[in-house]
């Protein structure tokens, strides 16, 4: 179920930057140098960062390039590691990977320069390991990782991940990392009867722990655990999937941990109750008042106290004293004291727990205390908490855990315990003990729509596509990054504070717009904005801008945030209430319906925008982990838009399609556990065997039995997820490309030879051979049309156009041609619809979406009649029209929950293919608008 990382890995090493220029002398070498920026402003930390740069075809063979990386605009060479992680079909590099070591100096800007050689072989690895200073020791027990500036162990086996994180002078600052869990058996009735709930508790039990350096490892270290949660109280099966993936980057002293959970639980019988991940922190030889705890609060804020504190006591132990200890400063020695307050030290309490707990995005508590037993003191607390627990002391060092978007994905906690002994702990919670069990039930209780028909009776009037059994989250998961930061005593609260803005905005680089663009690496439907803007360009520029903000602030207004729901969007308003439909069937969680996530992408793309990218990636996460199913007997398939993210029992791979996540794989330089979802879709294809999509639909239900051989098939919704996984597997040379390869071709070819190509609609699927036969209407292939507003929504016209681009000259005959003849009879209407096929198309809707297929026909056909047509297309068909007002509108006071924003004429699926069709038609026909 794996994808490693080393994957068509060539690992290019470093040369020095002598070497480098006596490339530049070769006659048969070529070399390029592309600036990457970081995604926003230039960061106060470089803690170590990997990206990804697109290449052009056939330029740089993966055997002959090296790369090397320049800070700023001098020469000062900096550590750089680089693999590649997608090919042309030419073996030429299309992607790489490049990570960057942790540096003092955070340069604005950096040049990656790739080198082909003739002789190539000659890279010195040896060199590069004494220059970066990144040691990895793997013995049968245990994996060692040196960065330099810390040392952390991670075990093979047991219940501890992290066994010991040292900093760079020897302290052991942190020990024992593993994961918690909690769950019950059962949900508080409302009598309160608890007497039949079994309360469990569980660890961490590795399975399987790997260390993935690349090869020859100088800059980044990856070590990825993989386990099941195992009961420590309590009987239960070991359940809860894991992998944790802990980065480490040469002379940086920060791991990054990715945390994904897979859920495999029943949603009635298992009820999480706190999912943690806890560390022990040595604190013996560290006097109380020197033991520092650390809380992130507001906006860079920061909770500073002392196991022990001497300030704002009766009597006053001096100046210097209190200062120290409030800075987090070892005290001037206790002889130097005010004595009265040395001699009476026993009489002031020590504070051995603190917690910090964030049940709502509005708000978050504190309190701490002496002792178990004793009453908790309430802490004033604050509204988004950072998300950063700190514990430790001035003279013995200390550790600091940070979880990304603490508040965005309450509930969440931070605890620290047993400050006041010789071992304390800080328990992360990314799901918070003191909040209520997740309760992942369905809503309803089906209603009692036992039968095909009533549940879609049901479906005309809440947009629900229920079936009993489907509503399950079995199968779904969620990913969180997390940070450690281990110190060799009490940092600064600036420190922390910087550190915690560097948890929640992790830096990352990229290259120019501009640059990606003319690679042609991901897509050549997007083009960067130009300067020279026509007005009605500079109107569409605008309303597209309009779309991303109203998204933004539509996700802060109407909180839609959680353990689950964060990253994801809302499907339909309503204005009767003023709300989105958070609670009607088919209208609430918008789950990918229409693809907003490639509008975000491409408009990220274009723009280079750091807001952008940080929603884009939130959605990315959310939707590729949440909305998708990644074992059981939906794997593979998404779920559609609902009230739950799993509820809906349309389960289909138009909602997983790896294209989805493609841009943020490839920009993040081939984020581990995003390429994990993309291969993991190879087998998406074999869920067509458990879920028959037209069960509902189909007049044969009664008789009709799944054949492996002949697969109901739509050549839009399930063929665009297929291709883009196909295409996604074999550019990045996954362990089945050549799989993917021929089943790519063999679906090619089958569509160019049904009768009507695209407009068949349906086909026949042949799973072990990938042929794709007429549909089971038409045997002969006589020529059936079947053309749905939705078989182009999802991925297909881009799909198709990055084929189209990757397969060159190899593009299967007459493929092309099918492709076009459907981007221009969408919208051409009845009349030539029916002189071409026989049969007008019936009502289409979804034009102004459709129109980014003219325009690429107009584009590919060089018709300028056919560019007009895209953009009447757009302006003046159906979604988001031009004479609509552009403008949401401020709500406040009794009508409204909370004063929000609205705009009712705004829809998501309206506003995806609005961006979507926006972005595309600019760029393929801008001249004709
Ligand atoms: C790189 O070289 C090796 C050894 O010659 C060869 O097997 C491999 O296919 C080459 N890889 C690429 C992508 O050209
Ligand atoms: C370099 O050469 C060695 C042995 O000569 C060979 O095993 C290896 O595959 C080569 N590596 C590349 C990247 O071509
Ligand atoms: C509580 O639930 C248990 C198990 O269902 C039942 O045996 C018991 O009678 C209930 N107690 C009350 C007070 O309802
Ligand atoms: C605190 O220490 C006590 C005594 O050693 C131990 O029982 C308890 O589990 C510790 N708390 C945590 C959160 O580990
Ligand atoms: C099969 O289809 C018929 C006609 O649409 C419908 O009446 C029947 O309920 C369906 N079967 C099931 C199992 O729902
Ligand atoms: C903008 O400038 C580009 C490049 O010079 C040119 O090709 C294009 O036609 C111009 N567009 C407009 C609307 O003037």
């Amino acid at each position: 179920m794996s994808l490693p990382r080393t994957i068509g890995a060539i690992v290019l090493g470093l040369a020095n930057f002598a070497s480098a220029q006596k490339y530049r002398t070769n006659n048969n070498s070529s070399e390029d140098a592309v600036t990457v920026r970081w995604i926003g402003n230039t960061p106060a930390l470089n803690l170590g960062s990997t990206f990804g740069l697109p290449w052009p075809r056939g330029k740089y063979q993966a055997n002959q390039t090296t790369f090397t990386g320049l800070g700023g605009d001098g020469n000062d060479q900096v550590q750089i590691e680089s693999w590649v992680i997608a090919y042309w079909p030419d073996d030429s590099i299309k992607w790489t990977g490049h990570a960057l070591g942790g540096s003092e100096k955070v340069y604005e800007e950096y040049k990656i320069t790739a080198s082909t050689r003739v002789e190539a072989n000659t890279t010195k690895r040896a060199n590069s390991s004494t220059q970066s200073g990144l040691t990895v020791s793997d013995s049968n027990d245990e994996i060692t990782v040196n960065t330099g500036k810390l040392t952390a162990t991670f075990p093979k086996s047991g219940s501890t991940l992290l066994s010991t994180i040292k900093t760079s002078s020897g302290k052991i600052v942190g020990q024992n990392g593993r994961l918690i869990l909690r769950s019950q058996s059962g949900i508080t009735n409302d009598n309160g009867n608890t007497t039949s709930i079994d309360k469990l508790r569980f660890e961490s039990n590795i399975e399987e722990v790997t260390v993935d350096s690349g090869k020859g490892s100088t800059v980044r270290s990856l070590i990825t655990v993989r386990g099941k949660h195992q009961a420590s109280l309590g009987t239960h099966d070991d359940w809860l999937p894991f992998i944790l993936r802990f980065y480490l980057y040469a002379n940086s002293d920060a791991i990054r941990v990715v945390h994904t959970l897979v859920f495999d639980g029943k949603a009635d019988k298992d009820f999480v109750a706190g999912i943690g991940i806890q560390f022990d922190v040595p604190l013996a030889g560290e006097e109380l008042y020197n033991r520092h705890v650390r809380l992130a609060g507001s906006e860079g804020g920061l909770l500073s106290e002392a196991v022990q504190g001497i300030t704002g006591l009766r009597r006053d132990p001096g100046e210097e004293v209190r200062s120290a200890q409030f800075k987090g400063e070892q005290t001037p020695d206790i002889a130097s004291w005010d004595t009265r307050v040395s001699s009476r030290l026993k009489w002031i309490p020590s504070w051995n727990d603190y917690s910090l707990t964030q049940l709502s995005p509005d708000g978050f508590t504190l309190k701490k205390r002496t002792k178990a037993g004793q009453s908790w003191v309430k802490i004033p607390g604050g509204t988004r908490a950072g998300g950063l627990a700190y514990l430790g002391g001035a003279t013995q060092g200390g550790l600091a855990v940070a979880l990304r978007d603490f508040w965005k994905k309450y509930p969440t906690s931070l605890d620290i315990s047993n400050a006041t002994t010789d071992v304390g702990q800080i328990t992360l919670w990314l799901y918070s003990p003191s909040a209520e069990p997740m309760d992942l039930r369905p809503f309803h209780d089906g209603l009692g729509e036992d039968t095909y028909d009533d549940q879609l009776d049901a479906l005309e009037i809440t947009y629900e596509d229920y079936e009993g059994g489907y509503n399950t989250p079995y199968g779904i998961a969620r990913t969180n990054e997390l940070f450690l930061f281990p110190f060799d005593k009490t940092p600064s609260s600036d420190t922390l504070a910087s550190l915690t803005e560097h948890a929640n905005e992790p830096p990352a680089l990229a290259a120019d717009p501009a640059y990606i663009q003319q690679t042609k690496a991901v897509g050549s439907y997007w083009e960067t904005i130009p300067d020279n803007l026509t007005e009605a360009a500079r109107t569409i520029e605008t309303h597209l801008n309009f779309l991303i903000k109203f998204y933004q602030d539509q996700v802060s207004q109407r909180r839609w945030y959680g353990f689950w729901d964060h990253g994801d969007i809302m499907h339909t308003y309503d204005e009767d209430r003023h709300t989105w439909r958070y609670d009607i069937g088919g209208y609430a969680w918008d789950n990918s319906e229409l693809s907003p996530n490639l509008f975000f992408w491409n408009y990220f793309l274009r723009t280079g925008r750091a807001d952008v990218y940080r929603f884009a990636e939130a959605h990315a996460r959310h939707t590729g982990e949440v909305d998708v199913y990644h074992i059981g007997p939906f794997k593979g398939f998404g779920t559609r838009h609902g009230v739950q993210h799993w509820g809906d029992s349309s389960k289909q791979i138009r909602v997983s399609t790896p294209i989805y996540r493609q841009v943020f794989y490839y920009l993040s330089g081939g984020d581990e556990r995003t390429g994990e979802l993309l291969h993991e879709l190879m087998d998406a294809d074999q869920a067509f065997l458990t879920v028959d999509p037209r069960r509902k639909v189909r007049k044969d239900n009664g008789t009709y039995v799944i054949d492996p051989t002949a697969l109901d098939l739509d050549l839009g919704l399930d063929w665009s997820g297929l291709a883009s996984t196909w295409l996604l597997e074999w550019e990045r040379r996954g362990p089945r490309w050549e799989e993917a390869r021929s089943k790519l071709n063999t679906t090619m070819h089958s569509i160019v030879n049904l009768k009507n190509g695209f407009v068949t609609g349906l086909g026949l699927y042949n799973l072990y051979t990938g042929v794709i036969s007429p549909p089971a209407t038409d045997p002969e292939n006589l020529g059936n049309v079947t053309v749905s507003h939705l078989s182009a929504s999802f991925g297909l016209p881009e799909i198709i156009s990055q084929l189209t681009d990757y397969l060159g000259d190899d593009l299967p005959t007459g493929f092309e041609q099918v492709w076009l003849d459907y981007c221009y009879y969408y919208g051409a209407g009845a009349a030539e619809q029916k002189a071409r096929y026989g049969v007008s198309f019936g009502n289409l809707s979804l034009k102004q979406g459709h129109s980014r297929l003219t325009a690429y026909a107009a584009k590919k056909l060089d018709n300028s009649t056919l560019a007009a047509r895209a953009w009447k297309e757009f302006l003046s068909t159906d979604g988001l029209s031009p004479s609509l007002s552009w403008a949401s509108e401020h709500l406040n006071g009794s009508e409204v929950l909370v004063p929000v924003d609205e705009a009712t004429w705004v829809s998501t699926n309206d506003a995806a293919l609005y961006g979507l069709a926006a972005i595309e038609n600019l760029a393929q026909v801008s001249y004709a608008l």
